[in-house]
Parts: C-alpha cells; sequence; structure tokens
C-alpha cells in the first residue's frame, strides 16, 4: 500500500483529497486575495478572508463592524482575541473539512500560536501540517497596486485599474456589484498597513519557513505566473505530511 492511500482524516477523509489548511502570507498588496479566489475555486475549498469578514460587519453598519472599521481606518491590526474567535467559528464550518485556505490570518504571533494548537485539536490538519505560501512582493510595487485597486464591495474580488480592469467600467466581471475603492487604500493608511506588517507579520515568515511546509512564491510575477506556481506548491505537497 502507497505512503498516501492508507492516510484517513477523523473525519474519513482520505488525506489524497485534502488540500492545506493554506496560509496565504504577504504584505498587503501581495496578491493574496487574488490568489485565495483562484486556489478556492481549482480546489473547492473555503476562501477565509478575515479582511473580507470585516468589512462585512462593517457594511451591515453593526456596532462590533464600527469597532473593527476603528481599527481597519488607522492601519492597525484588530484585537487578537475577536480575531481568533471569528476564525474558530468559520473554520469549525462543516466545509472545512477538506481544508481551506486563510487569507490574511495568522498576521501576530499570539494568533499564530493560537492556530497551530487550535487545528490540532480539532484534527484539521488531518496531520500533515498547514502549506503556507508567502507571496514575496518588495515595497516599491505596492502603492501603485493599492492605489489603482478596485475591489467588490459583494464578492471581495480585486482588479487594478490599468494591471487588470474589470471587463465593464467599474462593474465587477462576477456579479456585476459596482466596485469601489477601498477606504484603506489611500497613502496614509497604506504607509500604517506597511508599518503594522513589517513590526507584527514579517516575523511569521522566518517562524514558518522552518516550521512545516513553507513555500516562498515571487508574487511579483503575472498573477497567472503566480497560480500556476502556487498549483505545483499545492499539487506536490498533496496527502504529503510536513
Ligand atoms: P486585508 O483585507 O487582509 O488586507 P491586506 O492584508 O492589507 O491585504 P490586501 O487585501 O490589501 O492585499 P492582497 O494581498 O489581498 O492583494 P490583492 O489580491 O487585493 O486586511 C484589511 C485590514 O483588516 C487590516 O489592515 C486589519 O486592520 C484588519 N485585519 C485583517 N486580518 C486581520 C488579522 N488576522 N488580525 C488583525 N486584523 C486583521 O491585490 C492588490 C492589487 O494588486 C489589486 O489591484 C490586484 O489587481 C493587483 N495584483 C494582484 N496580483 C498581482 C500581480 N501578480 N501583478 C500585478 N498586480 C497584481
Amino acid at each position: 500500500m502507497s505512503r498516501i492511500s492508507h492516510l484517513e482524516g477523523p473525519q474519513g477523509h482520505h488525506e489524497i483529497d485534502r488540500v492545506g489548511p493554506v496560509i496565504l502570507l504577504g504584505v498587503p498588496g501581495a496578491g493574496k486575495g487574488t490568489q485565495a479566489k483562484r486556489i478556492s475555486a481549482h480546489y473547492q475549498i473555503p476562501h477565509i478572508s478575515t479582511g473580507d469578514m470585516f468589512r462585512a460587519f462593517v457594511r451591515a453598519e453593526t456596532t462590533r463592524g464600527r469597532q473593527f472599521w476603528e481599527y481597519m481606518q488607522r492601519g492597525e491590526l484588530v484585537p487578537d482575541k475577536i480575531v481568533c474567535e471569528i476564525v474558530a467559528e468559520r473554520v469549525l464550518q462543516r466545509d472545512c473539512q477538506r481544508g481551506f485556505i486563510l487569507d490574511g490570518f495568522p498576521r501576530t504571533v499570539t494568533q499564530t500560536e493560537w492556530l497551530i494548537k487550535f487545528l490540532a485539536k480539532h484534527h484539521l490538519t488531518g496531520g500533515g501540517g498547514v502549506v503556507v505560501l508567502y507571496l514575496a512582493v518588495g515595497y516599491n510595487s505596492l502603492f501603485e497596486r493599492l492605489s489603482g485597486r478596485l475591489s467588490c464591495p459583494s464578492c471581495g474580488r480585486s482588479y487594478h485599474r490599468t494591471t487588470q480592469p474589470p471587463k465593464h467600467d467599474n462593474v465587477c466581471d462576477f456579479d456585476g456589484a459596482t466596485l469601489i475603492q477601498r477606504g484603506d487604500d489611500s497613502p496614509e493608511v497604506i504607509r500604517e498597513r506597511l508599518t503594522t506588517y513589517e513590526q507584527q507579520t514579517l516575523p511569521l515568515v522566518e517562524y514558518f519557513r522552518t516550521h512545516g511546509r513553507f513555500y516562498q512564491i515571487d508574487g511579483t510575477e503575472p498573477a497567472d505566473v503566480v497560480t500556476e506556481r502556487i498549483y505545483n506548491a499545492l499539487d506536490a505537497c498533496r496527502g504529503t505530511a510536513a
């Protein structure tokens, strides 16, 4: 019997079917959301974006949404405890049993430590550990990417005014919603987000580089090339343990 064929997770899923869980790491504007949507469609696993979740709360104008926006508009992180609670609730849903993609989470050492314990406790890695995809992009191109970004408020898809425009002006190709510029994509907030990333999230890259299945992918390549490299990495480690 081959090494993979007899591996079976606690929910009865053969591990060859499992994808991840995948963690997408990268600076704001690296292309995490763009790639996460493609991975989700290709492998049929849920895309869990903490940023998209917070923006949904903001749009719903709930008290919680207003609290989240206070942090987001300053380019700061939402407190770890709330973020972990929201992620916990989402990944325990049934559709995550075959794997899922975390986009924008974890972002701090505390979130990372919590996640590793939580996944082990709930048998959510099938013994294989997480797969970390680090989209490496230098800071030079980020202002151009983020200040030209158009976002769909409904499905969260990202476009770019010049490099990835929608088929019709200001309209999402996928669901027809009117595209917007995100409130935190102003130059001042972008600067704060980059500082926050350097201080709180960048250290995770070195942590994951030596723990688990880590792939560094050049995020400055065209989006389709990046996607191809991600699929190669994920296909290579499907069903394999760390
Ligand atoms: P979040 O929504 O996660 O934002 P982010 O991490 O800053 O990342 P972005 O969404 O800005 O960029 P992206 O990497 O997804 O790039 P995209 O694909 O859109 O978080 C927002 C806020 O929520 C945070 O600041 C924080 O306040 C809070 N938050 C979220 N998670 C949290 C957590 N875990 N803990 C605490 N707080 C949290 O692409 C960007 C642009 O580039 C687009 O225009 C796109 O078309 C273009 N592009 C994409 N790929 C390419 C390519 N290969 N070549 C050229 N252009 C490209």
